[in-house]
């Protein structure tokens, strides 16, 4: 049985990937903090680093993890066309941390996995979705993999920060710009509006407000990285995902926000829709 992410990191780190070590602790920490018996589910395996993980995380429990992904490639990778045989890596690689026992695999369609899952009659406590990154196929991953969510249970996943609009990043985007200078702040207004004749506070806010949907790791917010929490702010948020998510979740009463590492989303389901 593994106590704490310290005792895995190295064994993560061996596996190759879209997400690094913030994801992993914190899904780590997360699957850790779940009942004996939950089961958890991961779309998107890619090379397995986050089922590796939340596998580690469930020996010594009843845990187990769904882990899916059709290993034919899409949006981060090409593996049908490069003639990559994932499916066998993620199997060698799950063998080799010790844990394989805990893993599910299930390499199809996520929506496909979503019906085998829905006829076994499993609930799920947590899912973490990388999949197919398309506005239309996230939104109906939400709307699938969130049924078989247990109340209490999280959906979670990937590529957005949006989500989490209301909650954190407008307010430390604001702070961060709170810190520069005038002249830097109008600099950096011109790249998209005209500032001329606003006084400090309106610039901040129209700041604030014209970057909320744009995708904030170019140079031109490289002041951001002196910032301690910047992580949050370099991360590439993927636009559909952003959007399907804010739709989804937008006074939704079910689910309630979780805080999360950078681009990441994460919300509770409290009650049934
Ligand atoms: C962004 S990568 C996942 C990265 C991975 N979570 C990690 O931690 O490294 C996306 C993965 O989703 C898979 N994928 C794309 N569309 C899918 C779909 N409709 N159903 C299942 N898997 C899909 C791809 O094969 C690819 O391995």
């Amino acid at each position: 049985m593994y106590n704490s992410y310290d005792e895995i990191a190295d064994i993560i780190d061996v596996f190759a990937g879209h997400t690094g070590p913030s994801q992993s602790r914190w899904l780590f920490d997360l699957v850790k903090q779940m009942s004996n018996d939950a089961w958890v589910c991961e779309v998107g395996t890619n090379y397995g680093r986050l089922s590796a993980a939340m596998a580690l995380a469930s020996v010594g429990s009843n845990r187990r993890v769904v882990t899916v992904d059709h290993m034919i490639g899409g949006y981060c990778e090409r593996k049908a066309e490069d003639g990559i045989n994932i499916y066998e890596q993620v199997i060698d690689g799950m063998i080799w941390t010790g844990a394989w026992e805990k893993i599910v695999p299930l390499p199809i369609k996520s929506l496909q996995a979503h019906e085998f899952i829905l006829t076994m009659k499993r609930k799920l406590a947590l899912v973490y979705l990388d999949g197919d990154h398309s506005y239309d196929n996230v939104l109906a991953e939400m709307i699938s993999f969130g049924d078989l969510i247990e109340i209490g249970g999280i959906i979670c996943g990937d590529d957005c920060f949006t989500a989490q609009i209301q909650h954190h990043w407008p307010i430390k985007f604001l702070e961060a710009l709170e810190t520069l200078p005038d002249a830097e702040l109008t600099l950096f207004a011109t790249t998209s509006f005209d500032p001329t004749g606003m006084d400090r506070q309106e610039l901040l806010l129209t700041l604030v407000k014209v970057h909320m949907n744009q995708n904030i790791s170019s140079p031109e917010y490289s002041f951001l990285e002196a910032w301690p929490d910047s992580d949050r702010f370099r991360k590439h948020p993927v636009k559909t995902v952003a959007d399907a998510i804010f739709s989804f979740f937008y006074e939704n009463s079910n689910y309630e926000a979780v805080e999360a590492p950078g681009n990441q989303f994460a919300f509770r389901k409290i009650s049934e829709g």
